[in-house]
């Protein structure tokens, strides 16, 4: 039988999963499909029902719905509840499991662009406190990095972030990523600056040690400007397609029993997809 998954958003034609999971599908021969299904907020409860006949064997979830599926689904990872968000369902049985893999991605992208870079990391930078900072500050919570600096420019908003993830993380504003950068070895882009090339001011990242990595969330431009000048004062980088492209990796292997690698050729395809 064709094992079936989807990706549900309203709207959802933009989505670039169908093209990865059909990349992977094909390149295993596998008998599956993968669908882009848009989904509208009064639909969902609908949805459900529908998954919990039996018809997937799961999918992912994207804008509006990643907070909304929470009460949907019948159990959900403690790591989806923390990050405050689910992207993938998993169909077992006739019940919906939620889970998040966006932190798994932000792993697996720097695992595979800067191998080691965890290895006795004692300083991080993390820049911003929307949504997507949340995984990436529980994904580098999970490697024991030893500090956790959270820069935003509202304070307010970064306090209460760290104040819902304990442990190792002290917050900051923005302006005071000079005095800190010297003792970072890590900076991770959240924010939304690098879009369509904007750019921070006011950030020297001169003063970061020659080892420091640099990477963002943001792929639209593939090299932000923060990245640009990173590669330039000859500081290591990885740009954020990977991400998106690791987050899709454990939610294959759920749904069709084969653990996909991110290769190069599906790097290029998506690539092409980019609008510059
Ligand atoms: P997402 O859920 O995608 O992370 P978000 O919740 O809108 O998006 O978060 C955007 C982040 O980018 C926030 O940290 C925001 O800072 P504020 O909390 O001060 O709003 C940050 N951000 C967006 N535009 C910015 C700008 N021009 N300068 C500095 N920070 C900015």
């Amino acid at each position: 039988m064709t094992r079936k998954a989807f990706v549900i958003g309203h709207p959802i034609a933009h989505s670039r999963s169908p093209l990865i999971h059909g990349t992977w599908l094909a390149e295993h021969g596998i008998d599956g499909r993968y669908d882009a299904i848009d989904v509208a907020p009064e639909a969902l409860s609908g949805f459900f029902e529908r998954l919990r006949s039996g018809e997937f064997a799961g999918g992912n979830v994207t804008i509006p719905h990643k907070e909304a599926v929470f009460a949907l689904c019948d159990s959900v990872d403690p790591l989806a509840t923390t990050i405050g968000a689910v992207n993938t369902l998993i169909v077992e049985r006739g019940k919906v499991h939620g889970t998040n893999t966006d932190y798994l991605g932000f792993l697996g992208n720097l695992d595979a662009g800067a191998p080691g870079w965890s290895d006795g990391l004692e300083t991080a930078i993390v820049l911003g406190a929307g949504g997507a900072s949340r995984a990436v500050l529980v994904a580098l919570q999970s490697r024991g990095i030893g500090s956790i600096i959270l820069l935003n420019r509202t304070r307010a908003t970064a306090d209460r972030l760290a104040a819902e993830l304990p442990g190792n993380i002290s917050v900051a504003e923005l302006d005071a990523f000079n005095d800190i950068a010297p003792a970072a070895g890590l900076v991770v882009n959240t924010t939304s600056i690098g879009m369509h090339g904007s750019r921070f001011d006011g950030i020297n990242l001169g003063l970061l040690r020659p080892d420091a990595l640099v990477t963002d969330i943001v792929y639209v431009p593939l090299e932000t400007p923060l990245l640009a000048d990173a590669r330039a004062l000859g500081l290591r980088t990885v740009d954020g397609l990977g991400m998106l492209l690791h987050q899709a990796v454990p939610g294959f292997e759920a749904w069709f029993g084969i653990r996909p690698s991110v290769n190069t050729a599906l790097q290029a395809r998506i690539e092409a997809t980019l609008e510059h």
